[in-house]
């Protein structure tokens, strides 16, 4: 496979904390190359590391050595601006809590992306409630709308700039197996058009993406 349909390449790519006057490596020596339109899990036991590595690629973090490439840009050295705007355009983010504005209406939350951008056109928002199977519910507060439905709000808020990846930690922690299923399989109908990297405890869920990356103390096991 040719590095210029790599989507996320990772080279060489440590963490660490200072924690107190202690130095803790959190990832160490990271290489992994993502293809443009894979969907793949990332696994590995609490305090792995998965979330750390999650925030190098969401250019939430930077690593302590090494680099890393999204579409071909190197993004290690970018300043905090460059990285505010290659990130709005770029990734999309889902977590396990929704993270949604509970004042906000459905439409709202999945607005706000654009909002933030000083998009005026919200036809995007229209796109992405429909999407997810939530036209229906688009005047809907999160306190009216079920975990699943709540989950499925903030993956319309995540894609509605149309970015080229999707990052989602741990998405279906907090739901039921069923609608955890499902939510997955929305993840899985989005992989091709964008990238897709999922953390999971769940092996089952996993199975249902294109690969499986296994974090093991800092690093990825074989
Ligand atoms: N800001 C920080 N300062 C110091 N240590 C940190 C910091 N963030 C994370 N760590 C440490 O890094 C390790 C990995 O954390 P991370 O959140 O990436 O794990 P994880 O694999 O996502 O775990 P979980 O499955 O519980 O979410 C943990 O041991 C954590 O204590
Ligand atoms: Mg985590």
């Amino acid at each position: 496979m040719s590095d210029d349909k790599m989507m996320i390449r990772v080279q060489g790519a440590a963490k660490r904390y200072l924690v107190g006057t202690v130095e803790v490596e959190v990832l160490r020596d990271i290489n992994m190359g993502i293809r443009e339109g894979e969907f793949v899990s990332v696994m590995g036991q609490s305090g792995s590391g998965k979330t750390t590595l999650m925030n190098l690629i969401g250019m939430l973090d930077s690593p302590s050595d090494g680099n890393i490439f999204i579409d071909g840009v190197d993004i290690t050295g970018k300043s905090q601006k460059e990285l505010v705007g290659l990130r709005r355009r770029t990734v999309g983010f889902v977590f396990q809590q929704f993270h949604l504005i509970p004042s906000l209406t459905a439409y709202e939350n999945v607005a706000l992306p654009l909002v933030f951008a000083g998009e005026k056109d919200q036809r995007a928002v229209t796109d992405a409630l429909e999407r997810v199977g939530l036209s229906h519910r688009r005047e809907h507060k999160p306190a009216e709308l079920s975990g699943g439905e709540q989950q499925r709000v903030a993956i319309a808020r995540a894609i509605v700039m149309k970015p080229k990846i999707l990052l989602a930690d741990e998405p279906t922690g907090a739901l039921d197996a069923t609608t955890g299923s499902m939510i997955i399989s929305l993840l899985r109908s989005m992989a091709g058009e964008m990238t897709v990297v999922m953390v999971t405890h769940n092996r089952e869920l996993a199975l249902h993406s294109d690969r499986i990356v296994n974090l093991k103390d800092g690093n990825i096991a074989e």
